[in-house]
């Protein structure tokens, strides 16, 4: 009998500037750019055994077996590997997360990067960290930029082979915190893989993108630069762009609760104020509220007095995705 093991861990990761909608969704080569931030102490560690024994792919996501379509998505992931490597072993994959799946917090980020940076490395592939963006971009877009640690930029590319994610600040380099509030932990009822596509059938998608590049660079140069009034303005822009495309795509796509707004209005007003704190939404209801450190008890005493903040997850910038020795359980063993 043969057997090939690896374990890994990656981190979620929050866009400060959004990726939504592809120019080829196949390989998931993204309409336009997009800069975010780790998230440590939020991980996905995934155990992928190619085995001779087993006839078919086996998934596991904190102890239970997925539906089809999520095996199928690892699977393709899987065969790609395979044919890199040239061998052809089923595997057995176990993932464990500890956050809650599909509710704004990108598992789909975590889960895609943990498993290509385990299942290159167990079927014996050694890619530099390019490629494993590439690959881990094939399973979730935004997973690219959860291979590289700290503040990461995916570059849109010419083409598959381009199309990926570097750092472009070390963790340490600035004292950023993402408190995320969390409304519900419901899974998401579109999917943003779905959400993805739709996004060209907005006519708000051509005027995000056009405007990208100008986003993109004033982003950078305040995280280059630790200025956090300009973060927060473009930031907050960047989110209220993507979810006016969602609102306004076919059919329409309302990620939002009404609790949702409220924080985003709370914290808009409270920077009026002087605290240094700014909202960004992904696809589902929950408010990552970035703030400087120096602001974070004061940050999460605002958030937490709001209706419908049933809990706050603390995060500062994580490090790369990375190879782990020990047991695939998540710190939590969720
Ligand atoms: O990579 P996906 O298909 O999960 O899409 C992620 C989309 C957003 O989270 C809404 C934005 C982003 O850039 O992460």
């Amino acid at each position: 009998m043969s057997s090939h093991t690896s374990y890994a861990l990656a981190h979620p990761n929050i866009a400060f500037i959004k990726y939504w909608g592809n120019r080829d969704d196949d390989l998931r080569l993204p309409a336009n750019g997009s800069i975010s931030m780790n998230l440590e102490g939020l991980e996905t560690r995934t155990r992928v055994d190619f085995d001779d024994s087993l006839s078919a792919d086996e998934l596991r996501i904190n102890r239970e077996s997925p539906d089809n379509s999520a095996t199928e998505r690892v699977s393709r992931m899987l065969d790609e590997v395979r044919q890199l490597a040239g061998m052809q072993l089923f595997a057995r994959v176990e993932s464990h997360n500890n956050f809650p799946l599909g509710a704004g917090i990108a598992s789909s980020a975590s889960g895609f990067a943990a498993l290509a940076m385990a299942a290159s490395q167990a079927a014996g592939l050694e890619l530099d960290e390019a490629s494993l963006s590439c690959l881990a971009r094939h399973g979730s877009g935004s997973a690219c930029r959860s291979i590289p640690g700290g503040f990461v930029e995916w570059k849109m590319g010419t083409g598959d082979a381009d199309s990926f994610a570097i750092a472009i600040a070390s963790p340490g380099y600035w004292d950023l915190e993402d408190c995320i509030a969390m409304l519900s932990s419901a899974p998401k009822v579109t999917g943003s893989s779905v959400g993805n596509r739709l996004a060209g059938t907005s006519p708000l998608q051509a005027a995000r993108v056009i405007d990208a590049p100008r986003r993109l660079a004033i982003c950078r140069d305040a995280i280059l630069g630790r200025d956090f009034g300009t973060f927060a303005s473009i930031v907050e822009e960047d989110s209220n762009l993507m979810h006016a495309v969602m609102m306004t795509s076919r059919p329409s796509l309302f990620y939002w609760l009404p609790e949702t707004l409220r924080v985003m209005q709370a914290v808009k007003a409270a920077r009026a104020q002087g605290l240094p704190a700014c909202y960004t939404v992904d696809a589902g209801p929950n408010v990552h509220v970035l703030c400087e450190r120096s602001a974070v008890q004061e940050t999460v005493k605002l958030v937490e007095s709001l209706p419908g903040v049933r809990e706050i997850r603390l995060a500062k910038a994580g490090g790369p995705a990375r190879l782990v020795e020990n047991s695939p359980r998540a710190e939590d063993g969720s």
